[in-house]
């Protein structure tokens, strides 16, 4: 069997009903444009007097955006989206999914919200467009967006347009939208970040409500900023924060990557001379392999001068595969690759103090054969990471120098990088990373792929060049969550003390068989544990690290084992947690959790208690987790002028964390000055080098260092003018007698102000079930997180609210799917992989816990998100009194465990 590669852009395949969006535009271009009114007449057809076409050669038209008319030459195929950021330069409306699942195109069309991708630009002709750019200004916000900088009701930024213009449309037509319709208005967007409880807010606050943002009661002491919103907001909710992939430089070439499409296959004929031979082609490379070996693996690249050319060329290209068996169960290839489920014990290893594990063997069997035993097996999912903006590049490579823009979690290491890629100096190449829309762990790679092929081809061909990938690729090939099987084996002693056990993990990843490590047993005084561990490919793309890699499976089913332990001791599994949980700190938070989610109101063992209603089954559940503070390296430079301003610059860079908000808030605290006179940037490799952000290091390695600059700074103030300050108005002053118009200093990480000690969380859901369709709603979660010093109150909330909503959306929605005979993923995009959208999101208070005399900031951002799916799935057992031991938790696996009890 063979099909022919799919088109690069969008889903090539098949969706729904056989017709992808793109597809469907592409063949209705003319005549979706037939009944408009233009200037250039090609036909009349018969019976349709009057009816004019278009194409299919580019036309002259003009569009009328934001009050003032376009001049444009448009192909009847491009839609309005394509013209608005290619063309015209406005990028604040957003690509991401190109289907209209995701809401970050939106624009409106004579005060009416649509989709931009949707749409084709001559469809727009004669209608009265506003963009995100021209609904206000970072001077002259409208009123929507400055109540959603005020909100924080953003983190990375990338859906935010999408989302201002959605609710300035609802606000437009109702002037106080009650909270269902403020989720309504804006069920077409998706927030990757998890920032909805922040943009409810911002909308109601817009309507005029009076609006306290956040949880300033619990929160507000925790923090050294308690109120002020993150420094670069008004940028992001104005469409003006730039990210690569609005990188449009003269002359710009695009590429793309050409991919296998089935999970094995082999290439048999391709056409390579036919995609040359494309009108505006520059480059096509394939590389032929004995066999590709998960679906989305590279083929090769196309470059070409626009991306209609590119689209055109990868069609021409016409691949013919030879498809293969795939590997796509967990189960049948656990069973090939490493035996039948659990493997015996004898291959397992102790875990920790027990050193003789023939000893442990021993004395595991004889306690599996006399005490009370609990045995399950639990499975995960394959998780995407869906950032909203791609992985992408721009790459401008000259004779003397280059500099390449590009999305990464590695502004630093992309930089040396980029020297290694070109074999030139570091000296002669900048990296710029202004913001990143979402990384999430799979950004950490670099320049990437993406980066390594601009950069190849800027040089070869003398020009820019610009490579964004497509929502499929971003599903298939730039990383995942990997999935799991974990099964547990422990006994009780009389007591219900849990004496020891036996932990088989399988990693369910790529076909490279690698990054699929999962943390269990991890955080309970379980007894002594053998385990053994392994990881299994399937025919998929391979695994990067994902928000907390290897925790929130892990917890899944150590949490869920642990109520499952608890049940068969008799005992409350609060109570049993508080009698093996040997953290102190985790301990206090049970007792703050249990108050505010209302434990006592859990329904009891026998299915009785306040929260049952009919047909709606509620329960009530915990988890838990904590990160280690990884030490990391940091230099800060700290910028002093003789007005009193301070400007505090890093090479790390921001991917929606606020680190620019970091930079200003830390240096104002510890010069003492107002915030204010400090400004800050970040994400461009000529700054003093910066950590990548992975494992919540940024904030906590960056606060020493740049405590220390502000430190360096007063000395040198004070050798340069010969004067202290107190305060403000005694900084301006001295300030005013340095010679010159500024002075500079650099800190460096220093440990006399590194925040210690571990990130610890606790997390309580109370769940809704409706036990005829199965559907399960998270109604709220309370989120308590051990952070130390918070740095910014709005921003810190928004982390643990963003680690919720990703935890649940995992719990309950996501999934890659594999089509077992062809190997493809079926649900590569944004409509079909279903993340956690606004009218599904629970109602979230987050705790920040500081106690202690540790005045360092801890990690925040992976820790939120490793209790939520043990908390769903325990609140979901309790709301049944069945319990599910599979994620992502859907109706048809709740219905079908309601039949089975
Ligand atoms: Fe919404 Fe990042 S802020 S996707």
């Amino acid at each position: 069997m063979s099909e022919s590669n799919p088109p690069r852009r969008s889903s090539p395949s098949q969706p729904r009903g056989g017709v992808s969006r793109r597809g469907f535009l592409k063949g209705a271009g003319a005549l979706a444009a037939a009944p408009l009114v233009g200037p250039q007449v090609l036909g009349k057809p018969q019976g349709e007097p009057g009816v004019r076409r278009y194409g299919p050669a580019a036309v002259a038209c003009t569009l009328k955006i934001n009050g003032r008319d376009y001049d444009c030459r448009l192909e009847p195929r491009q839609t309005l989206l394509e013209v608005l950021r290619d063309q015209l330069d406005l990028t604040g409306t957003k690509e991401v999914c190109d289907r209209g699942a995701c809401g970050a195109c939106t624009v409106h069309l004579d005060g009416k919200p649509v989709n931009a991708c949707m749409m084709l630009a001559l469809d727009a002709l004669g209608h009265e467009i506003t963009t995100i750019e021209g609904l206000g200004t970072p001077q002259r916000p409208h009123p929507v967006q400055a109540a959603f900088a005020r909100c924080d009701a953003l983190q990375c930024g990338f859906c935010t347009p999408g989302f201002v213009m959605s609710t300035a449309a609802l606000l437009a037509r109702k002037g106080k939208p009650s909270l269902d319709e403020i989720r309504d208005a804006c069920s077409g967007n998706i927030c990757r970040c998890g920032t909805y409880p922040k943009i409810f807010e911002a909308v109601r606050m817009a309507a005029g409500e009076q609006v306290t943002p956040g949880n300033p009661k619990d929160n507000a002491a925790a923090a050294i900023e308690p109120d002020r919103p993150r420094v670069d907001a008004k940028l992001k909710v104005t469409g003006r924060a730039r990210y690569t992939a609005d990188i449009n430089l003269p002359n710009m070439a695009y590429a793309a990557f050409v991919y296998c499409p089935y999970g094995r296959a082999k290439l048999r004929s391709y056409d390579e001379k036919a995609a040359r031979a494309v009108p505006g082609v520059l480059d096509v490379r394939i590389r032929q392999r004995k066999q590709f070996v998960y679906c989305g693996q590279t083929a090769g690249h196309v470059c070409a001068e626009t991306r209609q050319a590119l689209d055109d060329a990868i069609a021409a290209l016409k691949l013919e595969w030879e498809i293969l068996p795939p590997a796509t169960d967990p189960r049948t290839e656990h069973e090939k690759q490493a035996g039948p489920l659990p493997p015996p014990m004898e291959k397992a290893r102790p875990v920790r103090r027990f050193a003789d594990a023939d000893k442990l063997r021993r004395k595991l069997s004889e306690a599996f054969e006399k005490g009370r035993v609990v045995e399950a097996t639990y499975e995960t999912q394959i998780q995407t990471h869906c950032t909203l903006e791609p992985h992408c590049a721009v790459a401008d490579v000259r004779d003397d120098g280059a500099t390449l823009y590009v999305s990464t979690q590695g502004t630093t290491q992309s930089h040396r990088e980029a020297a290694g890629v070109l074999g030139m100096p570091q000296s002669r190449v900048t990296v710029h990373c202004e913001h990143v829309g979402g990384g999430f762990g799979s950004k950490l790679n670099g320049v990437g792929p993406e980066g390594r092929l601009a950069l190849e081809l800027s040089r070869k061909l003398g020009r820019p060049v610009k490579v964004v990938n497509d929502r499929k690729r971003e599903h298939l090939d730039t990383g995942c969550r990997p999935g799991s099987i974990q099964c547990m084996k422990f006994a009780l002693s009389d007591d219900g003390t849990p004496v020891g056990g036996y932990v088989h993990v399988a990693g369910i990843t790529g076909a490279e068989r690698t990054g699929g490590g999962v943390r269990n047993p991890a955080r309970y005084a379980l007894g002594d544990v053998l385990r053994s561990s392994v990881q299994i490919g399937l025919s998929t793309g391979g695994a990067r690290p994902m928000r907390a890699p290897g925790h929130p499976q892990g917890m899944f089913a150590v949490d869920s084992f642990v109520d499952e332990l608890a049940a068969a001791a008799g005992v409350d599994p609060l109570e049993y947690r508080k009698r093996l949980d040997p953290n102190e700190i985790r301990r206090r938070m049970y007792e703050l959790g249990a108050k505010r989610i209302g434990w006592d109101r859990r329904p009891r063992p026998d299915g009785s208690g306040p929260l049952i209603r009919g047909r709606y089954k509620r329960g009530i559940g915990v988890g838990v987790g904590d990160w280690p503070a990884f030490p990391s390296q940091a230099q800060i430079r700290i910028d002093v002028f003789r007005d009193g301003t301070v400007r505090v610059l890093s090479g790390t860079q921001d991917i929606g964390t606020g680190t620019r908000t970091v930079l200003c808030t830390v240096a104002a605290d510890q010069l003492g000055i107002d915030p204010r006179l400090v400004s800050s940037d970040c994400g461009n490799s000529s700054y003093p080098p910066g950590p990548t952000s992975g494992g919540s290091v940024t904030t906590h390695t960056i606060t020493p260092a740049i405590r220390d600059a502000a430190e360096r700074a007063k000395e040198e103030l004070r050798r340069l003018t010969g004067q202290g300050y107190r305060d403000t108005q005694s900084w301006l002053a001295a300030c005013r007698k340095i010679p010159g118009e500024s002075f500079t200093v650099i800190g460096r990480t220093n440990p006399q102000f590194w925040g210690t000690g571990s990130s610890e969380a606790v997390q309580f859901a109370q769940v809704r079930v409706d036990v005829q369709t199965g559907n399960v709603f998270v109604e709220r979660v309370v989120a308590i997180q051990n952070c130390g010093q918070a740095i910014c109150r709005l921003t810190a909330e928004n982390q643990i609210i963003g680690g919720v909503i990703q935890g649940v959306s995992y719990a309950l929605y996501e999934e890659k799917i594999l089509d077992p005979q062809r190997g493809a993923m079926v649900n590569a995009n944004l409509e079909q992989y279903k993340i956690l959208g606004p009218r599904d999101c629970p109602e979230i208070i987050p705790i920040l816990w500081n106690e202690g005399e540790d005045r360092g900031a801890r990690s925040l951002g992976e820790p939120p998100v490793i209790p939520t799916a043990g908390a769903v799935a325990n609140a979901v057992a309790n709301a049944l009194g069945v319990r599910i031991r599979s994620l992502p938790i859907t109706p048809a696996k709740v219905l079908e465990a309601l039949k089975g009890a």
